[in-house]
């Protein structure tokens, strides 16, 4: 499966710190936001990307995340030239889609904890695979409405009077159907292409799968200064009390076999003296313990 990440927009409710760096090439406590869709997609075996952002911000992009060779990944890079909607990101990345079916994170989402992710991933054969998370302000996203059956019935972007507390989350699963939709889309009232209007014909069509996440499942917004906040204190109260890293994609990509242990340890060995070299030493030393134990 393909991966996209979107990193456009105009962040303009982050001003000023917006003015030189992207929103999310923002910090969320000690790394860059990017890190954490795209490690949520290398947890999840992608490992072909294309990261889409405006003109302005791509060439920060690439200064940090490279081709992804370093990291056993492959990074593509496309300009959006202005915000004209989510689901643009199918047209501008249409030919690196190909045939592949694909996902679609939003680079200011975090996820964290949870198996509903890797079971989906797993899962997944045909049609589209998005996810209903639990909010108390649902009016602010795309809303789904369940039946007593637990299927999805309908799907609202940002209703007045929400059907449900269940809020669609940035990561969507879906197969190569999603370029001709895309393509047939017309502008909706803000005049942006929506990824609500993809998922509601997945759903006309019979094809729409939508995965409750569960109580143990994180899912924070990093768009406004306070979300921002929020997120990075989570993060840190996670790392601090149990010593892992989230949203680390060399980590990552080792666990998934897109690097190998030489690989990871010739990397680390790169780096600056930092608390990032530190964790990622102890990665290393503890793969080539459980290696001579096995
Ligand atoms: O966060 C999940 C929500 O994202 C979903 O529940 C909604 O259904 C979906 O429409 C979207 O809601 P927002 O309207 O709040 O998304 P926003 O415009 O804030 O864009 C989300 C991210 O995508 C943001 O980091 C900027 C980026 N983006 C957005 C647009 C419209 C782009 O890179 N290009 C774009 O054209």
């Amino acid at each position: 499966m393909k991966g996209i990440i979107l990193a456009g927009g105009s962040g303009s409710r982050l001003y000023p710190l917006t003015l030189v760096a992207s929103k999310q090439l923002q910090s969320v406590y000690d790394k860059p936001m990017v890190y954490y869709p795209l490690t949520t997609l290398v947890e999840n075996g992608v490992r072909d990307f294309c990261l889409i952002s405006t003109p302005h911000d791509l060439p920060r992009f690439r200064q940090l995340l490279g081709d992804g060779t370093a990291w056993g990944l492959s990074i593509e890079y496309r300009e959006q030239a202005r915000p004209a909607g989510i689901a643009q990101a199918f047209l501008i990345a249409e030919s690196f889609i190909g045939q592949e079916p694909v996902a679609l994170i939003l680079g200011d989402n975090i996820f964290y904890g949870g198996d509903e992710f890797r079971r989906a991933f797993a899962e997944f054969q045909s049609g589209a695979t998005v996810f209903g998370c639990h909010v108390h302000d649902p009016e602010r996203y795309g809303v789904v409405e369940f039946n007593s059956q637990g299927r999805a019935i309908s799907i609202e972007e940002k209703p007045r009077e929400p059907k449900s507390n269940y809020a669609v989350p940035g990561l969507y699963l879906y197969d190569n159907q999603v370029v001709t939709i895309a393509n047939n889309l017309q502008p909706s009232a803000r005049g942006e292409l929506e990824i609500t209007d993809v998922n509601l014909e997945y759903l006309r069509r019979g094809q729409l799968h939508v995965c409750r996440l569960s109580r143990g499942f994180a899912w924070l917004d990093a768009g406004t200064s306070s979300s921002l906040h929020d997120a990075s204190a989570y993060v840190q109260t996670i790392e601090k009390r149990q010593a892992i890293k989230v949203g680390c994609p060399e980590e990552a990509s080792f666990c998934r076999g897109f690097l190998s242990l030489d690989q990871l340890g010739a990397l680390t060995s790169k780096m600056p003296n930092c608390e990032y070299r530190d964790y990622l030493e102890n990665v290393v030393a503890e793969a080539k313990r459980l290696a001579k134990e096995s």
